[in-house]
């Protein structure tokens, strides 16, 4: 009779129904719906990497400097190597990156290295993965980096100022097999709250800040500049990754006239490109864009925009060339080689809903929660690895909430119950007052992760916690 059945789910079901229970040849046995969605995320990204042995070592030292955000001004900064951002690093797939950080400011730092799936204990996440990084002293990270794509570094210690002042920069994972473009750009989108001076506003941290969505600043800046000039040529197709680096402002970066579209979300190619329109870049958020510069466009300034607020505000000029177009290379944009359907996701059983609240009191007057506990101390979920897990996220306030899932990548699957239709992974989600929002993963990295929002403030104040793969 098994042979006679056409294998479906229903047919299956059937069929062992008839020939008796533990009987079936495994590969013959009914899917459980766990099955089919761990079946259907085979090849999303892989559980190793194997490293190509070559190696490369990179020196940061994590220091005061003066920077020019806002020229003549000269700003006191803190900066990985003296500017803001420090250097972008550069690896390929399977290339091991070995990078030995000196803290050289007056107080105790560490390196967390954004979305990259790294040894739980190079995640640099103090009082969980290893000691504070003291004055003086240096700590080297090492690993092999799974997935190719843009990520960032930053310090996890004291993050609401340590980030404000300047700390912090890209690193780019090359696969080699993706196509060239002309131009491979990195911008990283800051704010920054300067008084007279352009001196940084030295109160971190602040009731306000904690009673708002974080600190948002008074002037916005591209890799550390305030609206700078960046050259291009008409018809060239470039890539533009797009961090950003802010404590707490959500950007939605566009390119009037230029239909960008973006190629990869948090460093993952998406499984099809699609058109940028006011896509919300969260704190800790990238986006890979695919645009050419129209041919007809020689001599002109083009403006990129911030339009969150509805008006556009100006970020960056794009300043094309007056010389005659160059030619437009007409590959296929990358896209992600699989991702998971995953539509009967959202019927697979919740392993954890994380109560995202304020409540009064603690060493800042307000006290960010989850689950009603303050810090990485709350263990908030245990995970199983290499299995389908469904998680929500219930934001019981009326303020923002971009949440970050260390060491790996998820896919949004719901926004207040209503189904997702997101063609990516992410490595952080915004939740929006008093939303919930639901995602679903196949952890493929064992150990203990911090969960916390990554507007700056909020996790400082108490919005941290960790969960455990295991
Ligand atoms: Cu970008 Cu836990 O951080
Ligand atoms: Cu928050």
């Amino acid at each position: 009779m098994i042979e006679s059945v056409k294998i479906t789910a229903a047919g299956l079901l059937l069929a062992c129904f008839f020939s008796g229970p533990a009987a079936a040849d495994p590969a013959q046995a009914p899917a459980s719906l766990a099955q089919r969605l761990e079946q259907e995320f085979k090849g999303g990204y892989p559980e190793t990497r194997k490293p190509t042995g070559k190696v490369q070592t990179v020196d940061l030292v994590a220091d005061e400097a003066q920077w020019g955000i806002v020229p003549p001004y000269q700003t006191a900064v803190w900066a990985y190597n003296g500017t803001v951002p420090g250097p972008v690093l550069r690896v390929k797939l399977g290339d091991t990156l070995k990078v030995r950080l000196t803290n050289r400011l007056e107080q105790a730092t560490t390196m967390h290295w954004h979305g990259v799936r790294v040894p739980n204990a190079m995640d640099g996440v103090p009082g969980v993965t290893q000691p504070p990084i003291q004055p003086g002293d240096s700590f080297t990270y090492e690993f092999t980096p799974k997935d190719a794509g843009t990520f960032w570094f930053h310090p996890h210690l004291n993050s609401p100022e340590q980030i404000e002042r300047g700390l912090y920069g890209v690193l780019i994972v090359e696969d080699p097999k993706e196509p060239k473009y002309s131009q491979d750009l990195v911008w990283v989108l800051d704010d920054w709250l300067l008084e007279k001076g352009a001196e940084i506003y030295p109160e971190f941290v602040t009731r306000h800040d904690l009673a708002h969505d974080g600190r948002w600043g008074n002037l916005s800046t591209v890799n550390g500049r305030f609206r700078p000039s960046i050259p291009v040529k008409a018809g060239e197709r470039i890539r533009i990754r797009v961090v950003n680096a802010a404590n707490g402002r959500v950007f939605a970066p566009a390119l009037a006239g230029l239909a960008p579209k973006v190629i990869a979300v948090d460093g993952m190619l998406t499984a099809a490109p699609f058109p940028l329109q006011s896509f919300y870049l969260a704190p800790g958020n990238r986006l890979d864009l695919d645009v050419v510069i129209p041919k007809n466009a020689q001599g002109q300034v083009l403006a990129v925009t911030d339009v969150f607020d509805g008006d556009p505000a100006v970020l960056a000029f794009l300043d094309v060339a007056p010389e005659a177009a160059v030619k437009t290379p007409g590959f296929e944009p990358p896209k992600a080689s699989h991702f998971p359907a995953w539509s009967e996701a959202m019927k697979a059983p919740l392993n954890h809903e994380f109560i995202l609240d304020a409540e009064r009191g603690g060493p800042y007057g307000i006290t960010w929660t989850i689950d009603g506990k303050a810090g990485h101390d709350n263990l908030a979920a245990v995970l199983p690895f290499g299995q389908f897990s469904r998680l929500r996220f219930t934001n019981r306030s009326g303020r923002l909430h971009p949440m970050h899932l260390h060491g790996q990548f998820f896919r949004l699957l719901a926004v207040d119950d209503q189904p997702a239709r997101e063609n990516f992974w992410r490595d952080t989600v915004l939740i929006g007052p008093e939303q919930s929002v639901d995602i679903g993963l196949v952890p493929m990295d064992k150990g203990l992760w911090a969960n916390h929002c990554h507007i700056l403030e909020h996790a400082e104040s108490g919005m941290m916690s960790t969960i455990r793969v295991e």
